[in-house]
């Protein structure tokens, strides 16, 4: 049981209030030197008829508890502070006996698809892509932690009038062997080209869309060229993923749908919600707002009624109770419309869906932008970070045994780390070098805090020293902050799944890898008197929770490095 908690049953045991309205009521006093908790005792004055200060010495005079240093009224507030060793044995014992499992919890259950990465095929994948990844694997992580059974769902942007280009371009300047070598690339040349000559020649759009026509026609050059596209593609995006560790419950991207959409335009016209405009089918989104279009005017599909016919095939296939969209800021208005929709069919669950948007990555202060050729190679930026932690690994530590293995965790994990430590939301400039430095608000930082741990834990077995409760305990004011901050876990885990807020698990990381190199500069830990077990069991702690919140946020935490 929590600390909060405990205040709670306290002051339950002394007042007509139900338990719920005290936890709300609890605060953290102004000062450290007050307590840890506050109990107001403002809301009682009114039905008591007595003045708040004299409740709160009442209610004081009546408390004492083991789990309390201090118990006392301080003008209209119950004040308690925790007992140090009480919390911190406590705490430690906790996390010893949970291991990994210390902080799960449950908060529901059922599952929770998410709609993450979702690259398109023939383009290198963005940063932005690499930003749904490793958000919603963290978001997946967390949730299964309190619960739910997340389902990584990769809506591969397989299809669509710009499949029409490329074919086009490719049939204007491809060549087999070419994209053979470099699939990507190459693709994503033509791409490139076939803008830069549209702009000369406009016919080429039409081109361009007349390809895209017989693809969904079922022309059998264009799907055979549409399918190796996408095969190739696909192989390259899994190089990737490979190296970011993360993988998928599904890759049925937007094409898997083309035969689901016409239910849907059906099911929308006996609704009686489609109505023409200007040649096309639209959906009315309301007064002020643009209806939203269903089908193009040349009877082609669009993004919209793909996603449509996702979000039902997912109803039907998962019956979720949320359903979560990892997509960028810039598509929010996509996602009203999505919703907007679902719920005029009458579809209530609609409610349930989330759109959890992040911001943009920038370079210099530059958007990034694929179509201008404005673009950032994620294996070449996963690469250099490698490299660059190896760097800092062959001067910190030359005589380390797995190199490479730990600069490749140490490397990939500061990208993901960088990536997940602000608010999602929050744009930010990539700077590989304040990425991958090891002292700072960085992913190395708070893993060289967990390999100094396991160090300190491995000198203390050569010593024949292990972690261990049972004798005597600490209580010193560096120990009370670590074992305070590792007993906010659950809570912090609580939140981050509540808020789809990754950041709030790597600020968490942050706060207490300070906190414990605070007490490994101030405490000698490996002197062998009494308390050594007792020291020894808060580095394992720490060590422990360290590793679960990088776990949480998709970074491996060597031991060693
Ligand atoms: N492929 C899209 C893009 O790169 C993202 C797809 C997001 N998911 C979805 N169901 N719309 O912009």
């Amino acid at each position: 049981m929590n600390f909060k908690d405990k205040v709670v049953d306290l002051v339950a045991s002394q007042v007509d209030l139900p338990k719920e309205q005290i936890s709300q009521l609890i605060e953290r006093p102004k000062n450290e030197q007050m307590g840890d908790y506050a109990f107001p005792a403002f809301t009682l004055a009114k039905t008591l008829h007595k003045n708040p200060a004299l409740i709160a010495q009442e209610i004081a005079a009546e408390l004492t508890s083991v789990d309390f240093a201090k118990i006392e009224a301080v003008g209209p507030y119950v004040n308690f502070a925790i007992n140090h060793q009480k919390l911190i044995s406590q705490t430690l014992s906790e996390v010893l006996a949970q291991q990994n499992h210390f902080g799960d919890q449950k908060l529901g259950e059922g599952n929770v698809p998410i709609d993450m990465s979702s690259p398109n095929i023939a383009k290198p994948m963005s940063m932005g892509h690499l930003r749904s990844t490793v958000i919603g694997n963290s978001i997946a992580e967390t949730l299964k932690k309190v619960g739910y059974t997340p389902i990584k769902i990769n809506h591969l942007g397989d299809y669509g009038t710009q499949f029409g280009k490329l074919i086009s371009a490719y049939k204007h300047w491809g060549n087999e062997e070419d994209v053979k070598k470099d699939p990507i690339m190459n693709l994503f040349k033509y791409y490139v080209k076939f803008h830069e000559e549209a702009e000369k020649h406009p016919e080429l759009e039409d081109e361009g869309r007349a390809w895209f026509k017989k693809l969904e026609d079922g022309d059998p050059e264009a799907v055979k060229l549409w399918q190796w596209f996408r095969d190739v593609s696909l192989e390259d995006f899994k190089r990737i993923y490979h190296e970011l560790g993360i993988e998928f419950d599904s890759y049925k991207g937007e094409a898997f749908f083309n035969d689901k959409m016409q239910p849907v335009i059906d099911e929308l016209k006996e609704k009686g919600l489609l109505h023409e405009s200007r040649g096309a089918q639209v959906v009315d989104m309301g007064e002020d707002e643009n209806p939203a279009m269903i089908v193009k005017s040349d009877g082609t599909s669009i993004y919209l009624t793909r996603d449509l016919a996702a979000a039902i095939y997912r109803m039907k296939t998962y019956h979720f109770v949320k359903m979560l969209y990892v997509v960028g800021n810039e598509q929010a208005h996509h996602f009203v419309e999505l919703k907007t929709v679902l719920k005029k069919m009458g579809y209530d669950w609609a409610d349930e869906i989330y759109h959890v948007p992040f911001g943009l990555i920038t370079q210099n202060g530059k958007k990034l932008s694929t179509r201008k050729g404005n673009v950032v190679f994620l294996d070449q930026v996963l690469q250099d970070a490698v490299s660059l932690a190896r760097k800092q690994i062959d001067a910190k530590n030359p005589a380390l045994a797995n190199k490479d293995q730990v600069a490749h965790d140490v490397g990939v994990g500061a990208v993901i780390f960088h990536d997940l430590k602000n608010d999602r939301v929050e744009n930010f400039d990539f700077d590989l070098d304040e990425v991958v430095r090891f002292e700072g608000d960085t992913g190395p930082y708070v893993q060289y805090t967990n390999a100094r741990a396991q160090s300190v834990l491995r000198k203390a077995a050569a010593l024949n020293e292990q972690p261990s409760l049972d004798a005597q305990i600490i209580d010193d004011d560096w120990a009370f902050s670590v074992a305070k901050a590792l007993a906010d876990f659950p809570r912090i885990v609580a939140r981050s799944s509540d808020k789809f807020e990754p950041s709030v698990i790597a600020k968490y990381a942050l706060d207490v890898a300070k906190k414990f190199n605070k007490y490994y500069a101030n405490v000698k830990i490996l002197v062998e008197d009494k308390q050594i077990n007792a020291r020894l069991a808060l580095v394992q702690a720490t060590s422990i929770v360290l590793t679960e919140a990088l776990r949480l946020l998709g970074v491996n935490a060597p031991k060693e490095m």
